[in-house]
């Protein structure tokens, strides 16, 4: 069944507005769009919500998920730190590239579940550096087979995601030439997932102009789903800045089976949680058993609800998201998943009510990932043809 936890923490506390370096820079790579944030009135009235908008990443630099945006800042950031230059003297892409010529770690090294590394992979091919990048044993092929087209060497770990990233880190450590980009904490190496964070900043800011060129007042509920929590840092970091989404409450959303935020706010400190089954749960990217301490702060401070919710939920929203017309893989629909299971579970009829989640609610959810494991999309897709694809035939194909 679906938990919860309500976070007792005073989130109205201040917060700097984020800086927009990040995106001057993102706006500069070549194949750069902001991705859609795509009203689904048709699957709002069916859910019985006032307003859904989805931002949707599954475009995004043609990677299939939103973790470009973070690679590629914090490689930039790490160029910049390096060759001690000012970050915010860097005009365009083009100097990153320029300053990844000169420079002395050539090599980039993380872990993941699939999308970090591939935005990884990604950023390196576009410096002209070498990667290599560690998954979690039985990782979907195709997963792995989109890092390694982009030029980067793929290590199966023997074990889970955490046992991926002590493999990155040792890699990292034993080389210098090499330079761990992780999107979570490890001893030692708390830069790169804040600046992972930053560059997440640059789909935020494209909200908020979209919400303008819409006509639209920021949404009284948003979602967003938790892995080790760095996308969720950089949601918090934006919305709790800005006035616009001052009456915006945020609710985290994990696997039940890794609901390492979730347990970390009950117990009041960051902690490591569950067995590290590398397939415990369909949703891989949020397959995580430590908050990253980087993000700690913000999401303790920040997200005003955690929800923990089972696979089954993650598969509805997929096939509700498919029928109006969105590509959402396992973690991708998981911010819908978070939503069905408020307005639907008994077990949550406390938050439900503390949140006001119903007819009038205006939510915003993130499609964080499309079909980047194919074979999987369609078994959970075509598994229940009818069941969800085809009830908001309103939304198909709609606005952007
Ligand atoms: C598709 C997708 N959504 C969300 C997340 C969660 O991000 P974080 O680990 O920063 O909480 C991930 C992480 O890998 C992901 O792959």
């Amino acid at each position: 069944m679906p938990t919860h936890t309500l976070n007792p923490t005073d989130s109205a506390a201040l917060w700097h507005a984020p800086s927009q370096d990040a995106r001057r820079i993102h706006a500069t790579i070549p194949g750069y769009n902001p991705t859609p944030l795509r009203p689904l009135p048709g699957l709002a009235a069916s859910l019985g919500v006032g307003q859904l908008l989805v931002k949707d990443e599954s475009g995004r630099f043609g990677l299939q998920a939103y973790k470009g945006l973070g690679g590629s800042w914090a490689a930039a950031r790490m160029l910049a730190r390096e060759m001690g230059v000012d970050i915010a003297s860097l005009a365009s892409w083009g100097d990153v590239v320029a300053l990844a010529k000169r420079a002395g770690r050539r090599r980039l090294v993380s872990a993941t579940d699939g999308n970090h590394g591939r935005g990884v992979a990604w950023a390196a091919s576009l410096l002209g550096f070498d990667c290599t990048i560690y998954m979690p044993r039985g990782s979907a092929p195709a997963r792995i087979d989109a890092i390694r087209a982009l030029g980067a060497t793929v290590i199966e770990a023997d074990g889970g995601y955490g046992a991926a990233v002590d493999a990155a880190m040792r890699d990292a450590e034993g080389d210098d030439r090499a330079w761990l980009l992780q999107d979570t904490t490890n001893p030692g190496h708390e830069d790169a997932p804040k600046w992972c964070a930053e560059g997440y900043e640059t789909l935020f800011s494209e909200i908020d102009e979209q919400l303008d060129a819409l006509g639209e007042r920021a949404p009284d509920l948003a979602f967003v789903q938790i892995g080790v929590g760095t996308l969720a840092d950089a949601m918090v970091r934006h919305l709790r800045a800005l006035e616009r989404w001052n009456a915006t409450r945020i609710i985290g959303v994990e696997p039940t089976s890794a609901a390492c935020v979730l347990e970390s706010v009950r117990a009041g400190r960051p902690t490591r949680t569950g067995a590290g089954d590398a397939h415990a749960t369909i949703m891989a990217g949020l397959n995580c058993h430590e908050p990253s301490l980087a993000a700690w702060d913000a999401m303790a401070r920040g997200v005003d609800c955690f929800l923990a919710i089972e696979d089954h939920w993650a598969e509805r929203a997929m096939r509700l998201l498919a029928g109006a017309g969105v590509e959402s893989g396992e973690s991708g629909g998981a911010g819908l998943a978070g939503l069905l299971a408020l307005l639907e579970s008994p077990d949550l009829a406390p938050a439900r009510a503390l949140l006001g989640a119903g007819p009038a609610s205006r939510v915003l959810i993130l499609n964080t990932e499309g079909a980047t494991d194919p074979i999987g999309y369609a078994r959970i897709i075509d598994a229940a043809a009818g069941a969800g694809r085809g009830q908001t035939p309103r939304d198909s194909g709609g606005a952007s």
